[in-house]
């Protein structure tokens, strides 16, 4: 999977995309990731992105030139799934997207700034527009790191079989069960007993019931879809 992010913060990315599962990913060259500096697609010698909006009315509007310009480049150079525009009134990202996407060969993530952006992008270059939930961040930087991570995690070789992303939460509309490590007793709070026994069927049975209890008292609009 490619993945073409439009920032003008690239410097965002460097901690999210530089460690853990995502670093490796890329070395493995399982996943490459691009960032592109909106700013160096500029026609103006101050790298103007944004200007004020018409309509008057507080905070700038990202224009649509420098837009225009990054995306038709990359348009040009391979075939594009989705061009994604991540922005708090947009689709409510969740799993089923998550697992969606992650089947798509290239990507381009937009990141959203200012007011808005110049509505002419999202009619004629947007193909899709994501929340990554109901609250309002500063930049679209952290959805697409967000959107992003969500995607890697879930390609083939990207996690070993045994931690596949399948038996993550969420993946069978149920939340995941609790877990325990070393020791077995810690200033008298123990392990359950069950997950101590060796048997496999019933420490199956006891997990599935966990995630169910804790849908059920946590989560249970899962249940319901
Ligand atoms: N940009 C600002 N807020 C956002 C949100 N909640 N989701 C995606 N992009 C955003």
């Amino acid at each position: 999977m490619r993945i073409d992010i439009i920032t003008i913060f690239p410097e965002i990315f460097e901690g999210p995309f530089n460690h853990s599962i995502v670093k490796r990913a890329q070395e493995k060259g399982l996943v490459e990731i691009y960032l592109h500096q909106l700013r160096d697609y500029t026609s103006d010698k101050h790298h103007k992105v944004d200007d004020y909006a018409f309509s008057g009315g507080a905070g700038m509007v990202m224009m649509i030139e420098p837009v225009a310009r990054v995306i038709e480049k990359l348009k040009s150079e391979r075939a594009y799934d989705e061009i994604i525009y991540t922005s708090p009134d947009g689709e409510l990202f969740d799993q089923p997207l998550a697992n969606h996407l992650s089947t798509y060969e290239n990507l381009i993530i937009l990141c959203g700034h200012y007011k808005g952006i110049d509505e002419r992008i999202r009619e004629h270059f947007i193909t899709k527009e994501i929340s990554i939930g109901n609250y309002v961040l500063s930049g679209g930087e952290l959805a697409a790191a967000v959107i992003t991570d969500s995607l890697v995690r879930l390609l083939p070789g990207v996690l070993g079989n045994e931690v596949s992303a399948l038996t993550d939460s969420f993946q069978n509309n149920l939340v995941s069960p609790p877990v325990y490590t070393r020791p077995r007793d810690f200033r008298g709070w123990k392990v359950p007993d069950i997950l101590l026994s060796g048997n496999e069927r019933l420490i199956e049975e006891w997990k599935f019931e966990q995630s169910v209890k804790r849908t059920q008292k946590r989560r249970p609009g899962l249940l319901e879809e």
